[in-house]
């Protein structure tokens, strides 16, 4: 790659400073077409970044970048995990999944993932508006939000093989902050970051980051093998807490402590808590939730199923406009509140 456009000639003189500091910042250039502007997340492994692609006569276009930590990028078990979140995610062609443009290297020899932006909030934020705003998000739309995520759920689960042969994908990380809400109503899952393909070895897990311990299912405890009801256990503790605007377990305890609740399975129903909510609906999550994954929904699609049922019998809308709506009240509020 030479050092044509802009980016490239930056590169070549980059001591040029004044000129155009941002391009002069060889950690935000990553080769000649792509650059971080503006970090938005940091997790245990990866930092998320706003960034741009540039192409030709100027040409660029929104991009999501995540890339490595640098401290980690000798470490071949996080690699290993990197790359095949990106192989992964490459092949899961589907409106509900983030997807993954490209992968590299940068010039500090850390892999990095291009992938599609998504303006909006994550659905930790979202509910955390409505919370702080003293309110819970309605439910149809929670609903209609899961609906979503358990489509992109559905094509990963029965993903298979150009042969046919089916070749699930086990997100294993289903998370209300890795479900994007888009400021155009579309919902998107992200993040495959411990997902595995049924057609790899399992590589060695690094540990499950703090925190995401409260959205495992009782089973993965006991070192039974990731299989699509643990996704739909996640999400059914994610709608649990989305419909309440709480947590599901108390957070001050250990993680072994939590681990025990969670095996226990002692998950009060929503109806408890809030009587206002259906009782068809504290029946889905109940049933999602279920402590033996036998008793849960086997798969994404007959959630799908349940759920829709309910909503065809509340007349509210909750179609991408409806969502989108609510994202500009989350959005107008997040803003009246972060700036004073
Ligand atoms: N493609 C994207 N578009 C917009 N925001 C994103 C995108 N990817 C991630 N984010 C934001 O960054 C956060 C962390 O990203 P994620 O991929 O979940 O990384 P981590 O492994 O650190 O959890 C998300 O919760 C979301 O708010
Ligand atoms: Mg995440």
């Amino acid at each position: 790659m030479g050092g044509s456009g802009i980016l490239g000639a930056a590169m070549d003189e980059p001591e040029s400073s004044a000129s155009a500091p941002r391009y002069t910042m060889p950690e935000r250039l990553l080769g000649d077409k792509y650059e971080a502007v503006t970090p938005i997340g940091r997790g245990g492994m990866a930092s998320v970044w706003l960034g741009y692609t540039h192409g030709e006569a100027g040409f660029r276009r929104k991009v999501g970048i995540k890339r490595v930590l640098s401290h980690l990028h000798e470490d071949e078990k996080f690699a290993a995990m990197f790359v095949e979140e990106a192989r992964v995610v490459a092949e899961l062609n589907h409106p509900n999944i983030v997807q993954v443009h490209d992968f590299g290297r940068d010039l500090q020899g850390g892999y990095f993932i291009i992938m599609e932006w998504v303006e909006g909030v994550n659905l930790a934020d979202y509910v955390r508006a409505y919370a702080r705003a003293g309110e819970k998000p309605p439910w149809p739309l929670v609903a209609a939000i899961c609906i979503e995520v358990l489509r992109a759920l559905s094509a990963a689960h029965s993903r298979t093989e150009d042969s046919g042969r089916p070749v699930p994908v086990i997100h294993r990380d289903v998370t209300p902050s890795n479900i994007l809400v888009g400021s155009n109503g579309v919902v998107k899952l992200t993040d495959f970051g411990l997902a595995r393909a049924g057609d790899r070895p399992r590589t060695t897990d690094p540990g499950i980051v703090k925190g995401k311990v409260a959205y495992l299912a009782p089973e993965l405890f006991q070192d039974s093998k990731p299989e699509p009801r643990c996704d739909i256990y996640s999400l059914g503790v994610v709608l649990w807490e989305a419909l309440t605007a709480r947590r599901m377990w108390n957070m001050d305890q250990s993680d072994v402590k939590l681990a025990m609740s969670i095996l226990e399975g002692k998950i009060p129903r929503i109806t408890e808590l809030q009587p206002d909510l259906p009782e068809p609906l504290a029946e889905i999550v109940a049933y999602a939730t279920a402590r033996q994954p036998r008793d849960r929904y086997a798969r994404a699609t007959e959630m799908i199923d349940a759920l829709a049922g309910m909503l065809r019998k509340h007349p509210e809308p909750t179609d991408a406009r409806a969502i989108a709506r609510s994202v500009r009240v989350v959005n107008a509020y997040l803003a009246k509140t972060t700036t004073g």
